[in-house]
């Protein structure tokens, strides 16, 4: 992968982000609002991470929530990757990052949710370690599933 520089978010950018999404995810339920991403970036239970491109603009982004259960454990709660910046490992890059994130803040294992159609997002974490567990039924807005995914980290 190229040489990405990784950002923590601050919430002077979430119009940025809000932007982003709009390209990013195509699904509106999937799309965050202003008051739900200022408070994923400010609490210190979750961590929004950036990439931008060689204009400035956000191409990339992550936001993973640390979960204090019995087992600690972090929960990658979104990914996009600007489909310009698709299949460079982009998405798999991030999931290092915030992985990495969950480590140092103590957390055990990691975990995801996805779309049961959503195949890119379901490969690129197979690809990266997680296992599929169990179904969600209903879980997104819709009535879609979701696919459970878990990792030991
Ligand atoms: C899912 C997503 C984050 C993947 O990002 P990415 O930077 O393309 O991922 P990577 O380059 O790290 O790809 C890792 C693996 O995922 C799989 N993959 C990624 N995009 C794929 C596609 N379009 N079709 C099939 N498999 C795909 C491949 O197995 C890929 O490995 P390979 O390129 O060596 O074959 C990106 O497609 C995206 O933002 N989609 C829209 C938003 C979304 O659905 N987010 C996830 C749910 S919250």
């Amino acid at each position: 992968m190229e040489n990405f520089e990784f950002v923590v978010a601050t919430k002077d950018i979430v119009g940025e982000l809000i932007e982003f999404e709009k390209i990013c995810f195509e699904n509106l339920p999937d799309r965050f609002s202003k008051r739900s991403l200022t408070h994923l970036i400010v609490a210190p239970t979750s961590r929004t991470i950036i990439i931008r491109d060689e204009n400035g603009k956000i191409c990339a982004s992550v936001i993973g929530l640390l979960r204090h259960f019995k087992i600690p454990s972090g929960r990658v709660y979104k990914i996009g990757v600007r489909p310009d910046f698709g299949r460079r490992g982009v998405g798999s890059a991030l999931i290092r990052v915030i992985e990495q994130w969950f480590r140092d803040c103590g957390m055990k294992k990691t975990c995801a949710e996805v779309r049961e159609s959503n195949t890119p997002s379901r490969r690129m974490f197979e690809k990266n370690g997680y296992r599929e567990t169990n179904t969600l039924y209903y879980f997104y807005a819709g009535g879609e599933n979701a696919a459970k995914y878990w990792k030991d980290l």
